[in-house]
C-alpha cells in the first residue's frame, strides 16, 4: 500500500464549517489522505471559508499567497476552496489565485473526492450547484474512531429569512431539514463512539421540521438514546422559537439551559430596516417565557452596531435591550457591507461612529458577562469533562451554561460528568473543585 498523502485543512467561520471540516476529511480519507497539522508538508491544502463579513473573505486571499511557495516547491500539490467564499466567489477566487486547483460550495461537498481526482497540474475542478441529493447521505462513512466527549451534528442548513446585511440565504441556500432517522442513527453512532454531549447546529436550527414536531421534537428523540447526556443547539432565530421548544427547556432535561438566540438590535426602526421580522418587545416576550420555562437559563446573543441609518436614539435602544435582558455571552460586530445584499446599497455610517459604538456596547456585554460568572462561584455546577488543562493534573470541561470550569483532581478522565463546587472566577473561566 503507498503511503497515505496529507491533507491541511484550515476551517474559518461558523460551526457548521468545523462540522463540514471534519466530514470533508473522512470524504478524503477514502481517497487516501489523512490530516496533518501544518500545511508545510501537505499533499493537499483545503481552506474551509466564511463570507460573513469583508474581513473574514479577506483572510482567505492573504491566506492562499502564503502557499506561493509550497506550490513552486511541490507542483503535485492541490489547494482547494471549500466554503462560503467558494459559494460567493466561485471561478473569481482562480482568477485572482490561479494556482487554487479546487473549488468547492457547501452544498458539493460529497463531490469532493470526484474533484479531487480531477484537481491538479494545471487542471481545475469547480463545484458550486445546490444539488437535490442530501450532501451528508453521500459522504463517506466516519471512520469510527473513537471521538471527544463533545461532537456538533448539522441537522439543518440554509437560511430563508433575508436580513438585509446577511449573505448566509445566498452562500448555503434555502432552509432544507436533515430527515431525523438519518440525524438519529448518527448521533447513535457518535454516542457508541464515546461522545456524551450532542450540540445540533443549523443556520437556523430551531426551524427544523425533519420530525414532528420540529426541533422539540427530534431533541426528545435525542434524549431517548442512552449515554447521550447532553444536548444543545445553535443558531436560533426569535421568530421560530415555537412553544414546543420554550417546553423543552423546561421539561427535556438533558437539554442544557443555554440559548443562543441573536436579536442583532434593540431598535426597532433598525430592525425593520434589517428585515429581522420581529421587534423588541417579541424578542422580550420570549426571553420572558424561556425564562418562566427555565429560570437559570444563560443567554447569549449576536449584535451589529454601525448598520445603515443607525442613529444615537437606534444605539441607545440596543444598550438598553442588552441591559433589560442580561447575557452569559454574546457576539458583537461592527457592520460590514456585502456584496450583493440589500443593505450594501444604502448609505454607510463613518467608521469612527461604528468603532465607538462597538467598544460601548462590548464593554457592557463583557461587564455582565463577568458578573454572571462571578456569580457561579459558591455554586455546585456539573462539569462534563473534556480535555486535561495546561498545569499537572487539571482536568478542563463544561459547565452546563457552556462556563470553562478547570479542576485539579485525581482520576478524572475525558468523558466524566461529575458535580463540581466554584471556588474561584478567572477572567475566562472558573476554577472548581470536587466536593468531599
Ligand atoms: N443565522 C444566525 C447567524 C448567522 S451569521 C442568525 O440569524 O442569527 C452570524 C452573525 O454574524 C449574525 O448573527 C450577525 O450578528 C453577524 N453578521 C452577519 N452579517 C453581517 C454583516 N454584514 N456585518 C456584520 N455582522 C454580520
Ligand atoms: Fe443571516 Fe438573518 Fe438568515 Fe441569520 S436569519 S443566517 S442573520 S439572513
Ligand atoms: Fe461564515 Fe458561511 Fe458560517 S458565511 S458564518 S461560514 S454559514
Amino acid at each position: 500500500m503507498s503511503a497515505p498523502k496529507k491533507l491541511f485543512i484550515k476551517t474559518y467561520g461558523c460551526q457548521m464549517n468545523v462540522y463540514d471540516s471534519e466530514r470533508m476529511a473522512e470524504a478524503l480519507g477514502g481517497q487516501g489522505y489523512e490530516q496533518t497539522a501544518t500545511p508545510d508538508d501537505a499533499d493537499m491544502i483545503l481552506l474551509n471559508t466564511c463570507h460573513i463579513r469583508e474581513k473574514a473573505a479577506e483572510k482567505v486571499y492573504s491566506e492562499l499567497g502564503r502557499y506561493k511557495g509550497l506550490k513552486a516547491a511541490k507542483p503535485d500539490l492541490k489547494i482547494g476552496v471549500a466554503g462560503c467564499v467558494a459559494q460567493a466567489e466561485g471561478e473569481e477566487i482562480m482568477r485572482r489565485q490561479p494556482m487554487v486547483d479546487l473549488v468547492v460550495g457547501p452544498q458539493s461537498y460529497h463531490r469532493l473526492p470526484a474533484l479531487e481526482a480531477k484537481a491538479g497540474r494545471g487542471a481545475k475542478a469547480l463545484d458550486t450547484d445546490f444539488p437535490e441529493e442530501d450532501k451528508f447521505e453521500h459522504l463517506a462513512q466516519r471512520p469510527r474512531a473513537r471521538r471527544a466527549p463533545s461532537a456538533f451534528l448539522t441537522v439543518q442548513e440554509g437560511c430563508d429569512k433575508f436580513c438585509a446585511f446577511c449573505v448566509v440565504p445566498y452562500t448555503r441556500g434555502a432552509e432544507v431539514s436533515r430527515p431525523a432517522e438519518r440525524v438519529l442513527a448518527e448521533a447513535r453512532d457518535l454516542v457508541e463512539r464515546g461522545v456524551r454531549e450532542i450540540t445540533l447546529l443549523g443556520q437556523n436550527v430551531n426551524a427544523y421540521h425533519g420530525h414532528e414536531g420540529g426541533l422539540a421534537g427530534l431533541i426528545h428523540a435525542l434524549a431517548g438514546i442512552d449515554g447521550l447526556a447532553r444536548i444543545r443547539f445553535t443558531t436560533s432565530h426569535p421568530n421560530d422559537m415555537d412553544d414546543a421548544l420554550i417546553a423543552a427547556h423546561r421539561d427535556c432535561e438533558k437539554l442544557m439551559p443555554y440559548l443562543h438566540l441573536p436579536v442583532q438590535s434593540g431598535s426597532d426602526r433598525i430592525l425593520k430596516r434589517m428585515n429581522r421580522q420581529h421587534t423588541r418587545d417579541d424578542y422580550f416576550r420570549i426571553i420572558d417565557r424561556l425564562r418562566a420555562a427555565r429560570p437559570d437559563l444563560h443567554l447569549s446573543g449576536d449584535f451589529i452596531v454601525g448598520f445603515p441609518e443607525e442613529s444615537d436614539q437606534d444605539f441607545e435602544d440596543t444598550m438598553d435591550l442588552i441591559e433589560r435582558v442580561g447575557y452569559g455571552s454574546a457576539f458583537s460586530f461592527k457592520y460590514s457591507t456585502r456584496p450583493g445584499t440589500p443593505a450594501a446599497e444604502r448609505a454607510q455610517l463613518p467608521e469612527e461612529v461604528k468603532d465607538a459604538r462597538l467598544q460601548r456596547l462590548q464593554a457592557l456585554l463583557t461587564r455582565q458577562q463577568q458578573a454572571l460568572q462571578d456569580a457561579m462561584v459558591g455554586r455546585t455546577v456539573k462539569v462534563l469533562f473534556e480535555k486535561p488543562g495546561r498545569l499537572e493534573g487539571q482536568m478542563v470541561g463544561k459547565s452546563e451554561y457552556l462556563h470553562a470550569v478547570h479542576v485539579q483532581a485525581d482520576g478524572l478522565t475525558p468523558g466524566d460528568l461529575r458535580e463540581v463546587r466554584i471556588v474561584e472566577s478567572g477572567p475566562n473561566s472558573l476554577k472548581g473543585v470536587l466536593p468531599a
